[in-house]
């Protein structure tokens, strides 16, 4: 029996040693993207994307004028993405097709065959070493030419979306069991075109964010639908889209409400419609919507609306909630006078509201993401109450440091604090949390960060042509939770393996004198904490 203390103990604490087991079935992967790590933008007939055209075009918007010309190179060095991941024993790797790759100019007029060829020789080595592919169709790169036809903001796109997907799906749905359509759609709308300094560097917040919305939960739909009826039949397999999640809390009590408000405005505006049970957008967003567009002297809502048709359309279109989850936001209401920014870093002029971070925050290189792990749970918490007892599988969370670094014991600790709250979430909450990806495998270009902000579990030495990887700290204690199913992890797994490694194999002086330095500098951080 277990003594009464140790039970007290264990009630205080929410999570006993025991419990530091994720389940059985539970999954870890890591994820990259297309743009930020592939390079090669011009080879073997691949098309130009937005982002292509925004490097070259607006030189200078970019730390140190990066581009992803090169990247890491994993259009040639994919065989060490795929070692990598195995060394760490991923079960699964999150990462995106680029669509003018495969389809140049956007359209089926022509499909590259090198593209298919690069994307399917990746996923046979994958599940060669027993990891599972799962597929983003969309992470940020459009064909120029969809943009050029208005990309988002056009309707048509829900078939164009479609037809691109179509073809993915037709070459690789034999082999991959998990697609997510769109990355980021609250990234896509509302952050580019409120602050309109992403591809394709358009400022237009008044429209724009709200047309995209519709459009691109319509091409979503358009996808999904086109995987149940053409594909599912012969290749079972599960789809869905990652979603950006930042949690929000109210400043004060008397916020609770517009911390709701807050919630619908940021995620209900993209789960509601696809979700909840009756579909559409969340009705105290439409209603707030309306008013506002209706004062401001509009003669109908600036967020269009649905049809019938299209609220069934689009109602029920995924397998799992894919959710990506960085951090967490005060909100409080505008004082007279204050400018609430844009959506959703500062604040938000439909809701008249500002967004802070939470105080005495910690944080990685980037000021925008306060790390708060608690505030994962919440949210997780949040979509059961909202959406129902659904699957929701992590699809991001990572943290950002600066330098070449390679035992990175912040990001270690974010990683461990964080699958702490996940792990009281499925424990404690009862949310049925599959699997957890984390940001991300290796160091790759942070858009307008460049190479300056790393989220790497694996160092990317960029001006090595071959873009060497290494692994990190946070690689290492990452394969021991993944070997273990736990976070009760032995203490060796905190240290640094590569470093340690390379001090006993070559009995190097100078890997020893990096570890003798990096036991000091722990040392002296811990002292003056
Ligand atoms: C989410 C985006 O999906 C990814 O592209 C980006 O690198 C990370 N956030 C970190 O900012």
């Amino acid at each position: 029996m277990i003594a009464c203390d140790t039970l007290v103990l264990c009630l205080i604490l929410q999570l006993c040693s025991a419990d530091r087991r994720f389940p059985a079935n539970f999954k870890f992967g890591a994820a990259t993207s297309s743009y930020q790590i592939e390079g090669g933008w011009n080879a073997d007939g691949k098309g130009e994307s937005a982002w292509d055209s925004f490097v070259h075009e607006h030189v200078g918007d970019i730390k140190n004028c990066a581009t992803g010309d090169v990247a890491a190179d994993s259009y040639h060095q994919w065989r060490e993405d795929v070692r990598i991941a195995a060394e760490m024993g991923l079960q699964f790797y999150r990462f995106s097709i680029s669509w003018p790759r495969v389809l140049p100019s956007g359209f089926t007029d022509k499909i590259n065959k090198a593209g298919v060829r690069y994307y399917s020789d990746l996923i046979d080595a994958l599940l060669a070493e027993g990891i599972e592919p799962v597929v983003t169709l969309y992470h940020w790169e459009m064909p120029v030419k969809i943009r050029d036809l208005g990309g988002w903001s056009n309707p048509l796109i829900a078939d164009w979306f479609g037809d691109y997907a179509r073809v993915i799906f037709s070459l690789y749905a034999d082999r991959v069991k998990t697609w997510l359509t769109i990355n980021e759609a609250i990234s896509i709308c509302d952050y580019a075109f409120t602050k309109g300094h992403f591809a394709p560097k358009i400022k237009e917040p008044v429209f724009a964010p709200f047309l995209c919305n519709k459009h691109l939960l319509l091409a979503h739909a358009t996808a999904y639908r086109i995987f149940e009826r053409e594909f599912r039949p012969k290749f079972p397999g599960r789809i869905s889209l990652a979603n950006y999640e930042l949690w929000i809390r109210p400043a004060t009590i008397n916020d609770t409400e517009l911390a709701e408000l807050g919630r619908q405005h940021s995620t209900g505006r993209y789960a509601h419609p696809i979700f909840s049970k009756t579909g559409g957008w969340p009705p105290s967003i439409e209603k707030l919507m309306l008013e506002y567009s209706l004062r401001q002297g509009y003669q109908r809502s600036r967020l269009p609306p649905f049809s019938t048709e299209e609220v069934e359309f689009i109602k029920g279109t995924a397998d799992f909630y894919g959710m990506n989850h960085y951090t967490t936001s005060l909100i409080r209401p505008a004082k007279p006078g204050e400018g609430p920014g844009i959506w959703d870093v500062t604040g938000s002029p439909e809701l008249n509201a500002i967004l802070e971070s939470p105080p005495d925050s910690k944080y990685g290189v980037s000021p925008i993401l306060p790390i708060v792990p608690e505030g994962i749970r919440e949210q997780l918490s949040w979509l059961k109450k909202e959406y129902g007892d659904i699957d929701i599988l992590i699809t991001e969370n990572g943290f950002s440091t600066k330098d070449y670094e390679l035992n990175d014991l912040e990001r270690t600790e974010f990683f461990k604090e964080y699958l702490e709250q996940v792990l009281l979430s499925i424990k404690v909450d009862n949310v049925s949390v599959v699997g957890y990806t984390a940001w991300s495998l290796i160091d790759n270009f942070e858009w307008l960060d460049g190479y300056t902000t790393k989220f790497g579990l694996h160092e990317v030495d960029f001006s090595h042509p071959n873009r060497t990887r290494t692994p990190r700290t946070s690689a290492h204690f990452l394969a021991c939770v993944i070997r273990n199913n736990s976070l009760d992890v032995p203490d060796s797994c905190y240290k640094h393996k590569y470093l340690a490694d390379l001090a006993t194999q070559n009995g190097s002086y100078v890997a020893r004198g990096v570890l003798l330095l990096d036991a000091i500098l722990i040392y002296i951080s811990f002292v003056f904490r």
